[in-house]
């Protein structure tokens, strides 16, 4: 079977990165999907296969009908650890976006999954709130909306994140950039295939 060697062949040298998993955590409006779509688009310039899953969209597919109790939240997080898995197993650059609001499911995915980074997306609630992005801080303390993080549902700041981002006092790019410092240090992606060096 010439084609199927020629494949394999052809697959080792293109899949020469391992994958990882760049687990962006933090409060509604606090930046996440930001960072993440600029992160994106930086491996995408470096030839890195690279898939996202935003919580907004996990929510709309994967875990659509899960309420946003303490169980199905972290229901939701496993699931997008899961997948997240299967991508990185097969070298694809995973970049998570999700609140995921608790310390015991975001360590029993590192746990789970190899090469995991967890990434504090931090900004106070005072400066989420002022953003109000999609509205949802308004909903939530008028009472529209119940169970909100940070407002009447609880947030567990990460103990010990690879990265943290002051995202109240950082540009996006300054946050883009210490998180592939980190990602560069720590040997996951070489600085040397960046295209544009
Ligand atoms: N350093 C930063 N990183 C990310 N977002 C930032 C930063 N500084 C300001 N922002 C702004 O904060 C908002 C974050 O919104 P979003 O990315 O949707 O948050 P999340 O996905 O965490 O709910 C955006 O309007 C973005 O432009
Ligand atoms: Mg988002």
């Amino acid at each position: 079977m010439p084609n199927r060697l020629f494949y394999r062949q052809h697959s080792t040298h293109v899949m020469k990165t391992e994958g990882f998993t760049i687990w962006l955590t933090g409060l509604s409006g606090a930046g996440k999907s930001t960072i993440a779509e600029m992160l994106h688009r930086e491996f995408l310039e470096r030839q890195l296969p690279c898939e996202t899953l935003d919580g907004d969209v996990v929510r709309e597919h994967l875990s659509k009908g899960l309420s946003f109790s303490r169980e199905d939240r972290d229901i939701n997080v496993m699931r997008i650890g899961f997948v997240a898995n299967l991508l990185a197993r097969h070298g694809v650059v995973v970049i998570v976006s999700a609140i995921s609001p608790y310390n015991d499911a975001r360590n029993l995915v590192r746990q789970r999954i190899d090469n995991f980074i967890e990434v504090y997306v931090k900004c106070p609630i005072e400066e989420c709130e002022r953003r109000d992005v999609k509205g949802l801080y308004k909903k939530a303390r008028t009472g529209v909306i119940k169970s909100f993080t940070g407002i009447d549902d609880p947030y567990e700041e990460p103990l010990q994140p690879e990265v943290i981002c002051y995202t109240d006092h950082e540009t996006v790019e300054h946050s883009v950039e210490k998180i592939l410092h980190y990602l560069e240090r720590a040997e996951y992606i070489s600085a040397a295939i960046k295209i544009s060096e």
